[in-house]
């Protein structure tokens, strides 16, 4: 490991995050060093697909309180778009359709733009194509759906493969998965897991939102945390993950409902 670069990639301190007047995260703490994996589980509307928002920079949300840095960088400091450059991803829980513009096209405006960023020249047209090439195997993702329109018709497997293959050709340093899992089949889900392990290095790091823990079986995490209510509440390794698979969030909220009336 290149040993100039910071070890943390993203730290995020008591973040909390609105939405109108409604706090959805309400003091987040996370730090993710390179090479690890993190899952983020929770109940449903607990705010993990607000956490993965305000990191990307939605500008739906209002952030309130607390910060968060990448690789020592200010985040909300930050464009999206300067954010993506910077190094972060985020695979949608569910991926935008963009009629007319093709595969190719949006990936080379968007591998052009982070060049442009760090003051590199384009990419020529072989180069680029050589690169979509290799890419594409990681997913086996089929050149027709790469000449398509992004997203357009694809299946809901297809878009999750889609998001995976785009990962692969931006080379983030941080990914967020949003539910990639959701609605792929038992090949699918292989293919995109592999496809995560495969682009793994001791530089990057990735966090993995499911609700099931059969993806973890696949996408081995370092550690496990539960999202409730807008704060990470628990924090476990991968077994934390299968003690919730057996026994559900129940207890996870009763205890936190307990605490918070006394
Ligand atoms: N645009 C919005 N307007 C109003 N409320 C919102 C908006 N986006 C999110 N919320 C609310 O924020 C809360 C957290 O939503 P979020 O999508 O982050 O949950 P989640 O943990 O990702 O849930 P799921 O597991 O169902 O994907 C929910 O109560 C949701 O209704
Ligand atoms: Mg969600």
């Amino acid at each position: 490991m290149n040993s100039e670069l910071p070890e943390v990639l993203l730290d995020v301190r008591n973040l909390h995050a609105s939405i109108g007047e409604k706090e959805i995260l309400k003091g987040i703490n996370l730090t993710i060093r390179r090479g690890e994996v993190h899952a983020i589980m929770g109940p449903n509307g607990s705010g993990k697909s607000t956490l993965s928002s305000v990191l990307a920079g939605n500008p739906a949300f209002t952030v309130t309180e607390g910060s968060a840095s990448l690789h020592g960088t200010d985040l909300l400091a930050l464009s999206p778009e300067d954010r993506s450059h910077e190094g972060l991803f985020l695979s949608f829980q569910y991926p935008v359709e963009i009629p007319g513009v093709s595969m190719v096209n949006f990936m080379r405006a968007a591998v052009n733009a982070k060049r442009k960023y760090f003051n590199e020249p384009p990419m020529s047209a072989t180069d680029f194509l050589k690169m979509m090439r290799q890419k594409r195997a990681v997913v086996e993702l089929d050149n027709k759906l790469a000449s398509r329109s992004v997203n357009e018709g694809f299946s809901g497997g297809e878009k999750k493969r889609n998001e995976i293959f785009q990962m692969a050709v931006l080379e983030p340093q941080l990914s967020i998965l949003d539910e990639t899992d959701s609605g792929l089949d038992i090949d699918a889900l292989r293919i995109v897991s592999q496809g995560v392990n495969t682009l793994k290095t001791s530089e990057n790091a990735t966090i993995v939102i499911t609700h099931y823990q059969r993806l973890l079986d696949y996408i081995k995490p370092d550690f496990v945390h539960v999202l409730y209510k807008g704060r990470i509440v628990k924090t476990g390794g991968p077994e934390l993950a299968l003690e919730l698979e057996e026994r559900g969030y129940d207890w996870i909220k009763e205890e936190e409902d307990n605490k918070t009336e006394n």
